[in-house]
C-alpha cells in the first residue's frame, strides 16, 4: 500500500498528464479546419476543471491490469471532452454565469456559440473514444445518452416538492454517477480485464459518482467561494436536491409550511431561514451519512482486486470526492 503523501503525488502526476494531453490536443486542433470551434472552446476546456473523470479512467485502467497508460489517454480525454460539452450546454439551460472560475462560454460569446461549442466538444470526444472497440463505444454512448435522461427527469421535477429520493437517485445516476461508472468500466475493458473486474470498477464509479453529486448538493447549500460557481444555484433553480427532499419529508406542521414557502419564494435574504430548517430536520447530517455510505460501498467494491498502487489511488480518489471543498 502507498502512503498518503505518495498517493497524493501520484494522483497529481496523473492529473498533470491529463492536462498536458489536453493542451496538446487543443494545440493540434488549432492547426486544423476546426480551429474556429476550438478557439471558442479552449478557454473553458483549459480553465482548470478537477479532471476527476479522466483521472479515474487512468487509474481504473491500471487497477484493471493495464500497463500502457499512454494508450488509454484518448479514452480518458474523451470522458473529459464529453463532460465539458455537457457543462457548456448545462450552463445555457441553467443560465449560469461562471464555471471553473471563468465566465461561462455562452455569457461571453452568446447562446448560439455556446450550443455550437458544446456540440463540437461532444463530437471531438466521441471521435477520440470512437476509435476503441465496439463494446467500449457502446458503453460510452449509453452513459452519454443517459445524461439526457437524467437531465430531462431533473427538469420534470423542478419545483416539485413531492420529489422522492428514488427520483433523485434516478436523476443523479443519469447525469453524474453513470459517466463516472462508464469512465471506470470503459478503461477496464480497454485493459482487457475480465467481466468481473469491469463490473467491480463500474460499481466503484457508480458509488463515487453518487457521493460526488451529494457533496456537490451540500456545497451548493453551504457554499465555498473557491468552487468556481456561485452558491445557491440549485435553490434558485428549484432543483430538488437530497438535503431538501429529506427536510421536506422530516419536517411537519408550521416548519414544513415555512420550508415550502422558502423554496417557492426563494431570495438570497432567506438563506438563514433555509439553513436553520435544514439543520432542524437533520438534513445536512443525513446527507453526510449517505455520502459516507456510498464511499464505503465504493471501497468495498474493490475487495476482489489484489492490492496495488492503482487500487490505493482509487481509494484516495474516493476519499477526495468526499472531502472536496470545490
Ligand atoms: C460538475 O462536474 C457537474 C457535476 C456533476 C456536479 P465537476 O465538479 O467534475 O466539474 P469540473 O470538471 O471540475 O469543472
Ligand atoms: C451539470 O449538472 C452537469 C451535467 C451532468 C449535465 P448540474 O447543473 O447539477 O451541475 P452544476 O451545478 O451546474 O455544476
Ligand atoms: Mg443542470
Ligand atoms: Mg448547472
Amino acid at each position: 500500500m502507498v502512503s498518503l503523501r505518495n498517493a497524493r503525488r501520484s494522483l497529481e502526476q496523473r492529473r498533470d498528464r491529463v492536462e498536458e494531453a489536453l493542451e496538446n490536443l487543443v494545440q493540434e486542433r488549432l492547426t486544423k479546419s476546426d480551429a474556429p470551434a476550438m478557439s471558442l472552446a479552449r478557454d473553458i476546456l483549459l480553465a482548470g476543471g478537477k479532471r476527476i473523470r479522466p483521472v479515474l479512467a487512468l487509474v481504473a485502467y491500471e487497477a484493471a491490469g493495464g500497463d500502457d497508460v499512454d494508450s488509454v489517454m484518448d479514452l480518458a480525454l474523451a470522458a473529459e471532452l464529453i463532460h465539458t460539452a455537457t457543462l457548456v450546454h448545462d450552463d445555457i439551460y441553467d443560465q449560469s454565469k461562471t464555471r471553473r472560475g471563468v465566465p461561462t462560454l455562452h455569457s461571453s460569446h452568446g447562446i448560439s456559440h455556446g450550443i455550437i461549442a458544446g456540440d463540437y466538444l461532444f463530437v471531438l470526444g466521441f471521435s477520440l473514444g470512437g476509435r476503441c472497440e465496439e463494446r467500449i463505444v457502446n458503453r460510452m454512448g449509453e452513459s452519454a445518452a443517459n445524461i439526457a435522461t437524467g437531465e430531462l427527469l431533473q427538469h420534470k421535477h423542478i419545483g416539485d416538492l413531492g420529489t422522492t429520493p428514488e427520483d433523485y437517485y434516478a436523476i443523479i445516476d443519469g447525469k453524474t454517477a453513470g459517466p463516472f461508472a462508464s469512465a471506470c468500466a470503459c478503461a477496464a475493458m480497454f485493459a482487457e480485464a475480465s467481466e468481473g473486474v469491469v463490473e467491480t470498477l463500474s460499481e466503484f464509479g457508480w458509488e463515487v459518482g453518487r457521493a460526488f453529486q451529494l457533496v456537490d448538493d451540500l456545497l451548493d447549500l453551504t457554499g465555498d467561494p473557491s468552487m468556481g460557481k456561485p452558491r445557491g444555484t440549485d435553490v434558485h433553480d428549484g432543483k430538488m436536491t437530497l438535503p431538501i427532499i429529506h427536510a421536506l419529508t422530516m419536517l411537519h406542521g408550521v416548519e414544513r409550511e415555512q420550508l415550502a414557502d422558502v423554496l417557492q419564494n426563494f431570495s438570497d435574504d432567506r438563506w438563514g431561514e433555509l439553513t436553520e430548517l435544514l439543520e432542524s430536520a437533520g438534513s445536512f447530517d443525513y446527507t453526510r451519512q449517505l455520502i459516507q455510505n456510498h464511499i464505503e460501498r465504493a471501497h468495498a467494491s474493490l475487495d476482489i482486486l489484489p492490492d496495488s498502487e492503482a487500487k490505493s489511488l482509487m481509494i484516495e480518489l474516493a476519499k477526495r470526492s468526499q472531502r472536496r471543498r470545490i
